[in-house]
């Protein structure tokens, strides 16, 4: 395990906050500068404000200044490694649709862009309408 992103994301998954699903999710975000980010998931007794690990490692990189990112590892439990959520694909789709996805599990590794996971995303271009506003 010589990959320095997985072993950030592992240590944010020993990081969960998981009482209620006992799942737990550690991500971690590679930078264009090579800053390196992480986050896990917080669960809350109101089960649907729970905050995914990757929207948390997105918010902990926003918050230093870091909104371009090459990598993204996901590591869970799961057999086979669990890619992101589509709410957590919208929200790093906001940053880049070529970010390159690793998802670790505990016996093996998947990869995709991000484009792959969420093709005709919806992103800022889309904004822009062809009539004129009301
Ligand atoms: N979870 C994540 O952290 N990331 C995902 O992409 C999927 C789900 C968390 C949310 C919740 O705390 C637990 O996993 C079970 O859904």
């Amino acid at each position: 395990m010589d990959d320095p992103l997985v072993a950030l994301a592992r240590e944010a998954q020993a990081k969960a906050y998981a009482p209620y699903s006992g799942y737990r999710v550690g991500a971690a975000l590679e930078a264009d500068d090579g800053r390196l980010f992480s986050g896990c998931n917080v669960e809350n007794a109101s089960y649907g404000l729970s905050i995914c690990a990757e929207r948390a490692a997105v918010a902990a990189a926003v918050s230093q200044g870091a909104t371009r990112y090459r990598r993204l590892v996901v590591v869970t439990d799961s057999d086979p490694p669990a890619s992101p959520c589509g709410a957590c694909r919208q929200v790093l789709a906001e940053f880049g649709l070529d970010l390159e996805i690793l998802a670790v599990g505990p016996t093996g590794e998947h990869s995709w862009r991000l484009g792959a996971l969420l093709p005709d995303a919806f992103v800022s271009e889309r904004l822009t309408s062809r009539r004129p506003a009301n």
